[in-house]
């Protein structure tokens, strides 16, 4: 796979400004006159946003930790083929707000210790990492009090806690470790403009 485009992700927990963010950093490249694809996980395709529905709402208990982990590796395989390949074959820049390494932490941790099956199911079924990753980090009470903000119907990892909010920032920040080379850490702890101009540097630099 020899795609000329520029894939870009964002990570970080729940409330620290990813999405937020990478609209920012969508705006700066388009005003640069680039092209750029704004994406999002669980989602990003048709088929996608229809399985984001089955494992963002209802019942927490509606998959096991294994089916769920099926379900987000379907979507994001989707994603890829419709989505994300397409738009680097065609020389353009992805952002996609969250991919892998979320379901490396929330799949991966929450329900026990299952990286290894997410690792495996994305080397035979996904099999490529973002060129770069924007990790925003943030103190998880900050992030869950913003996320609270929020209103919606996607609620089925809404009650998480500060604790494994707490274990989630963690493990991204050891996950900026083990793949040091691709992950770029922001503080997230400032206002928006500061945290979108250090995104812009970063990218900028990149690109
Ligand atoms: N640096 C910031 N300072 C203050 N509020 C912010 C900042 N970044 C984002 N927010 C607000 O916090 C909430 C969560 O941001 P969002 O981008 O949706 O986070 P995420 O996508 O990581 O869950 C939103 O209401 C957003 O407007
Ligand atoms: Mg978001």
């Amino acid at each position: 796979m020899t795609a000329r485009g520029l894939f870009l992700t964002f990570e970080g927990i729940d409330g620290s400004g990813k999405s937020t963010q990478a609209r920012r950093l969508a705006d700066v490249l388009r005003v640069q006159g680039r092209e750029v694809v704004l994406t999002r996980e669980p989602g990003g395709s048709a088929g996608a946003e229809e399985i984001r529905r089955l494992v963002l709402e209802g019942d927490p208990d509606r998959w096991s930790a294994e089916t769920e982990i099926l379900l987000f590796t379907a979507a994001r395989r989707d994603h890829m083929e419709r989505t994300i390949l397409p738009a680097l074959e065609a020389g353009q820049i992805v952002i996609c707000d969250r991919f892998a390494d979320s379901t490396r932490m929330y799949q991966g941790l929450s329900r026990g210790d299952l990286r290894a099956l997410v690792d495996q199911l994305h080397d035979l079924m996904i099999g490529r990492e973002p060129d770069l990753t924007l990790l925003i980090d943030m103190d998880p009470e900050t992030g869950l009090a913003r996320a609270k903000g929020r209103q919606g119907s996607e609620e089925r990892f809404e009650d998480f806690g500060p604790e494994l909010q707490k274990r989630m920032r963690q493990g991204f920040l050891d996950l900026s470790q083990e793949y040091i080379d691709r992950f770029r850490v922001v503080d997230g702890n400032r206002d928006l403009d500061a945290v979108a101009q250090d995104v812009a540097d970063i990218v900028l630099k990149a690109l």
